[in-house]
């Protein structure tokens, strides 16, 4: 049975997936809004998994019997300063899951919950494939600046991304 600190962890942590599929959502947006549909395809595909993670939680919650509490998800922004600017904060957002994840983990040490140990085993593999991937978008940015050419090849390659069905932690 969770204890009803972790309960509380983990219905917070619901939350934060769901913040996060709404951001990358909100980023899509934006991405289509300038002509960057390739970009858009990424963060829709993004926003998407975020929802696997939701329900990762979701369903582990009620597999140790506890209370899914659902609360106000945070609208997020509506527009970024550029395609770099919108890679930026989403790599940004990225870290501060992995120190969310990082603190979930303590806590199921410090009450020796092993069950909800091993879950997030998967989500801190998750977090150093996501902040891996975004990272090297950031940087390819980087190096493309302000040539049109190379945006769009980078828009063209974000457009082929497809959605990865998750593995199963459990
Ligand atoms: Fe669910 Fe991208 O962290």
């Amino acid at each position: 049975m969770l204890s009803s600190k972790m309960q509380e962890a983990l219905n917070s942590q619901i939350n934060a997936e769901y913040y996060s599929s709404y951001l990358y959502l909100a980023m899509a947006a934006y991405c289509e809004r300038v002509d960057l549909k390739g970009f858009s395809h990424w963060f829709r595909i993004q926003s998407q998994e975020e929802m696997i993670h939701v329900m990762k939680f979701f369903d582990y919650v009620l597999d140790r019997g506890g209370e899914v509490t659902l609360t106000a998800i945070e609208a997020p922004p509506t527009t970024w300063p550029s395609a770099l600017g919108v890679f930026e904060a989403a790599l940004a957002h990225e870290r501060h899951i992995t120190s969310r994840i990082g603190k979930l983990v303590e806590l199921a040490n410090a009450e020796g919950d092993h069950p909800t140990h091993a879950l997030l085993q998967w989500f801190v593999n998750e977090q150093v494939e996501e902040e891996a991937s975004v990272d090297t978008i950031v940087k390819q940015l980087k190096m493309a600046g302000d040539v049109p050419v190379a945006l769009l090849m980078i828009d063209r390659e974000l457009g082929q991304r497809t959605l990865t069905p998750a593995t199963d932690a459990s």
